[in-house]
C-alpha cells in the first residue's frame, strides 16, 4: 500500500536518506528501527509530506504522492504522531482533538466516541490544558489527536519515549487493537526491542539513511541486533 522507491532526501548540504526503498502491506504493523540518527524521523517526515524528497517516489495504493502537500496526504488517510508529541500545550484536551478534526474530508464536527474508549483518560481530562497533562498523557492525547481522522495508516515516531511503563503498555495495547481489529496499518518507529518485539509484527533496519534489513518479527535475529541496533 505504501511504496517508497529510490528516495534521496538532503538537509541543506547534507544527505540523509540515500536511494531508500520501503514497502508497507495494508494491514501490516511494522516497526523501523536502527540507532538514533540513521534517519528515521526524516523517513516518517518525507512519508508525511512534512519534508520535500529530492529524487524517488513515494506511492499510495499505487498513486503517485511524491509532491503532494501533508494535509493531502492526511484527507487520504495517513495520521501522524510526530517525536516529542508536539501537542498544543495552551489548548484543552478538546481543542486539541478539534484541531485534528479539520484534516477530516467530510468535515465532521464531533470527536469520535472511539477515540475516548480507546483512552478513558482523555475523556476525564476533556477540559484540562494539554500542557497541564503528564508526558504519557500527552502521548496519548497526540495519538487520539492522529486518530481523529479515522486513518488508514497510522504512523508513530517513537511513542514511548520518557514515559512511565503502565502507560507504555497501555499504548502498546491500543496499537494492537487498532491494527488487529481495524486492519489499520501501523508503521511505528521503536528504539525499545522488547516493545518492538511484542507490538510489532515485521521490521525494517536502517543504517545511514537507508534500509538495510527487513522481514517479519520472528526473523529480527541476535546476529542482526549486534550489528546495527547495538551501541
Ligand atoms: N532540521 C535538520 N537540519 C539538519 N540536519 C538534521 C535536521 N534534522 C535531523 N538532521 C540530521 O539528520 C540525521 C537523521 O536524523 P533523524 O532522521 O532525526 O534520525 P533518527 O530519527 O533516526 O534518530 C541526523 O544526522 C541529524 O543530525
Ligand atoms: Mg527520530
Amino acid at each position: 500500500m505504501i511504496n517508497l522507491n529510490g528516495v534521496n532526501q538532503l538537509y541543506g548540504g547534507t544527505q540523509i536518506l540515500w536511494d531508500l526503498d520501503l514497502q508497507i502491506a495494508k494491514g501490516s504493523c511494522t516497526c523501523i528501527m536502527g540507532r538514533n540518527g540513521v534517519g528515521k524521523t526524516t523517513l516518517l517526515k518525507c512519508l508525511m509530506g512534512l519534508l520535500p524528497v529530492t529524487s524517488g517516489k513515494l506511492l499510495l495504493d499505487g498513486d503517485d504522492f511524491t509532491r503532494k502537500t501533508a494535509e493531502s496526504r492526511a484527507h487520504n488517510g495517513i495520521g501522524y504522531v510526530p517525536q516529542g508529541r508536539d501537542i498544543f500545550p495552551l489548548l484543552t484536551v478538546e481543542e486539541n482533538l478539534r484541531v485534528g478534526l479539520g484534516a477530516r474530508p467530510d468535515k465532521a464536527k464531533e470527536i469520535p466516541g472511539r477515540i475516548f474508549e480507546l483512552f478513558p483518560v482523555l475523556n476525564e481530562m476533556m477540559h484540562r490544558r494539554g500542557g497541564d497533562l503528564s508526558g504519557g498523557q500527552q502521548q496519548q492525547l497526540a495519538i487520539g489527536r492522529a486518530l481523529v481522522i479515522d486513518p488508514k495508516v497510522l504512523i508513530l515516531d517513537e511513542p514511548n519515549e520518557g514515559i512511565q511503563p503502565n502507560i507504555v503498555k497501555q499504548i502498546g495495547d491500543v496499537i494492537t487493537k487498532l491494527n488487529e481489529e481495524e486492519n489499520m496499518t501501523v508503521i511505528l518507529v521503536e528504539q525499545k526491542l522488547g516493545f518492538a518485539r511484542r507490538v510489532g509484527k515485521d521490521f525494517r533496519l536502517m543504517e545511514k539513511g537507508r534500509v538495510v534489513a527487513s522481514g517479519p518479527m520472528t526473523d529480527l535475529s541476535d546476529e542482526l541486533i549486534a550489528k546495527h541496533l547495538a551501541v
